[in-house]
């Protein structure tokens, strides 16, 4: 089961109570948080609490990151929506820096081609956008009949929740009860590169993967998964879209998670940590010939590249261009790893998985649940939240510094001991 699906248990309206307004699509922990800074949060009785969730990888620069803050006010000040009906004065500004910063790590489109982005808000438009996008160049340039289109996407993946989105999820959870669904898509299992290949056929405009699956409980594939889903991806003349919304912008220490395998996908799609906790920022990179299949009026988002969106954009990207949160990533994710491993040495997880500051951690279930291990933090003062099951994910501000780290690693290791005596 997602965490981010979770439903409330029907006694969230039990008689007497007061009424509720909120839809129950979410279970979150006991915590009601009133302000935020840096890795911390504080609630609305004045308990503080480490954040290690960061809006599952949203807030990978911390609560109201200064830099962030200052860009969106200053943008308050000036203007704020202009809808691309009309070019405002930071549209071309935040396209040209972005694709800068991403460029090198994606494919270009050709000799002289510089790649392109689309601005959206959300992480699932940003996908919507790569599907739409890569349905459209297979009918234009690839030559697929028309309506046949197919994409390969992996077992266990998480890409969003529109109704498009939630017809390729293995999760029940996801979608029951939101059919019918949208035709197209093909289900492999995540991490077998034979298995994609084998899907592949002449219909086939693109291979669709997260380069590490976050909600699945950071599952990280085997080494050379990435590079030969490129190799196939070339040989059969398919394009490889690796969706960077939760892995990338510095969480795994490199800029894009694909840059862990030297691998540069044809489009990536980014959102989260693009708007810096601040607003929703998503976007999609990629080759030139493929972005440029959009025409005007065939695509677009009212929102999509609004003036405040990339004011925070531009302010994010510079933030990545020192490369400061991408080393933090990799320095403080080694110790973050090596305090992970001593537990599973001494018995209180049953396995870890992950890279940079980002961890899947694997709890006996006969000890707990996800949920029970994220409610004994919650009382030591720490924010995670479960994946499915047993299983939780860390994903700690890239600005953490290594004391609270090793507070949050103290606390897990209590909030452990404390289950496994319970049981
Ligand atoms: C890999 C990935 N893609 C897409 C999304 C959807 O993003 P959003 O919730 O902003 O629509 C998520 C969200 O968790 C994600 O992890």
């Amino acid at each position: 089961m997602s965490a981010q699906s979770q439903t409330a248990p029907a006694s969230a309206t039990t008689a007497g109570a007061a009424p509720d307004h909120l839809a129950h699509n979410y279970h979150p922990l006991p915590v009601t948080i009133a302000t935020g800074e840096g890795a911390w949060v504080t609630d609305v009785d004045g308990r503080r609490y480490l954040d290690l969730l960061a809006g599952y990888s949203a807030l990978n620069f911390g609560h109201r990151h200064p830099a962030l803050v200052e860009a969106a006010t200053e943008q308050l000040g000036r203007v704020t929506l202009t809808s691309r009906a009309f070019d405002h004065d930071l549209l071309h500004p935040f396209a040209d820096r972005l694709t800068q910063l991403i460029g090198p790590l994606v494919r270009d489109g050709g000799p002289g081609a510089t790649p392109m982005m689309v601005p959206m808000n959300t992480g699932a438009e940003a996908v919507e956008t790569a599907i739409k996008v890569a349905r459209k160049w297979g009918y234009e340039v690839k030559g697929v009949p028309a309506g046949q289109a197919s994409i390969v996407v992996g077992h266990g993946n998480f890409h969003g929740r529109t109704t498009t989105i939630v017809s390729f999820s293995d999760d029940p959870d996801a979608r029951d009860g939101y059919d019918p669904f949208t035709p197209g898509f093909r289900l492999v299992p995540y991490g077998d590169a034979r298995a994609v290949s084998d899907a592949i056929d002449e219909t086939t405009v693109a291979v669709l993967m997260e380069p590490i699956q976050g909600e699945s409980g950071v599952v990280v594939p085997p080494d050379d998964y990435w590079p030969t889903l490129r190799r196939v991806c070339d040989e059969r003349g398919v394009l490889l879209i690796a969706d960077e919304i939760q892995s990338g912008l510095g969480r795994t220490g490199t800029t894009l998670a694909c840059e862990l395998w030297d691998v540069r996908p044809d489009l990536v799609t980014l959102g989260k940590a693009l708007g810096g906790g601040v607003v929703p920022v998503s976007a999609v990179v990629g080759r030139s010939d493929v972005l440029g299949v959009l025409t005007p009026g065939t695509h677009g988002s009212t929102f999509g590249g609004n003036p405040l969106a990339c004011a925070v954009g531009l302010a994010v990207v510079a933030l990545l261009e020192t490369g400061e949160h991408q080393a933090r990533a990799r320095d403080l994710g080694t110790h973050l790893h090596a305090r992970l491993a001593s537990l599973v040495d001494d018995g209180l997880l049953t396995g870890v998985r992950g890279v940079g500051l980002w961890a899947g951690i694997d709890l006996d279930p006969a000890r707990g649940t996800g949920r029970d291990l994220c409610e004994a933090l919650l009382a030591r003062g720490v924010l995670a939240k479960d994946t499915h099951g047993s299983t939780i994910r860390l994903a700690p501000p890239l600005v953490v510094d290594r004391p609270d780290l090793d507070l949050g690693m103290a606390a897990l290791r209590d909030a452990l001991t404390q289950l496994a005596a319970d049981r």
